[in-house]
């Protein structure tokens, strides 16, 4: 079945003038990046969300958020990016690589102009959105986080958190890449959290086709014209060969 999927997807892919990828945290846990959702090892099973993901969470207590980061962080810096975002990276031209994950994992593999729809946790900027954005020095501290040198704000992670707008400009991206592909991939999302997961409805309403890669069932199961039960670092190697 997955075999008979993977076949029928190559060749949509090779007849294809343009591709969209869509990326989500199953993307790098073959990394041994912990997704969000998965039962037991996802980070929301063990975490509360609103508390580690939230401003209100934040304002609450500033160094239990930013030691929760700086974990984060640290785990990320150490994860390589696996067969899955190499195989990504390696395709040249007519793929737009649009991804929900903050690990920075698919500019490492090489993929070039990565639209990050949920920001990227290396990056620090400023809490009152004063304007300022960091690269994440290797020597942040773990304890409190530092302040905004040029408004005195506390300085937080540059990722979405529930409840805040996507940079206007990256979703726009986002959007005009789904209304151009005509095959969107789908890979490694619970499909949940919206408005990523609005955007292979949106592919779709323009013709295109869409092909979803997960070990498990996704919210999105129904939307897809293919779905390859397999892992991104098993299945994108072959798939985009
Ligand atoms: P989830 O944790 O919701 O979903 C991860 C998906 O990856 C699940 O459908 C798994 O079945 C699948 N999966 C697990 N291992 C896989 C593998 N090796 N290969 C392929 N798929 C695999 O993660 P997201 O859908 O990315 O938001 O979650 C969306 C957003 O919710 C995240 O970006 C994050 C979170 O709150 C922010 O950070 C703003």
């Amino acid at each position: 079945m997955t075999a008979q999927a993977l076949d029928q997807a190559r060749a949509l892919l090779k007849a294809s003038r343009g591709i969209a990828v869509l990326t989500g945290a199953g993307m790098s846990a073959e990394s041994g990046v912990p997704t969000f959702r998965d039962a037991q090892t996802g980070l929301w099973s063990q975490f509360d969300p609103m508390q580690l993901a939230s401003e209100e969470g934040f304002r609450a207590d500033p160094a239990l958020v930013w030691r929760w980061y700086a974990w984060r962080r640290k785990l990320v810096a150490e994860a390589k990016p696996n067969a899955g975002h190499l195989a990504l990276a390696a395709v040249k031209g007519r793929l737009t690589l649009i991804t929900q994950n903050v690990d920075g994992l698919h500019a490492r593999a090489g993929s070039t102009s990565v639209l990050e729809l949920h920001g990227n946790i290396l990056r620090t900027k400023c809490l009152a959105n004063c304007g300022a954005r960091f690269d994440a020095p290797d020597d942040l501290p773990h304890g409190e986080p530092p302040r905004c040198p040029a408004c005195g704000d506390w300085l937080r992670p540059d990722v979405v958190w529930f409840g805040e707008l996507l940079d206007p400009r990256v979703l726009a991206a986002a959007e005009a890449a789904a209304d151009e592909c005509d095959v969107m991939l789908v890979v490694g999302t619970s499909g949940l959290v919206y408005p990523a997961a609005g955007l292979p409805a949106r592919a779709a309403r323009r013709d295109a086709r869409i092909v979803i890669i997960n070990p498990n069932e996704s919210d999105l199961d129904d939307q897809a014209d293919l779905v390859i039960r397999s892992t991104a670092a098993q299945a994108l190697p072959v798939l985009l060969d």
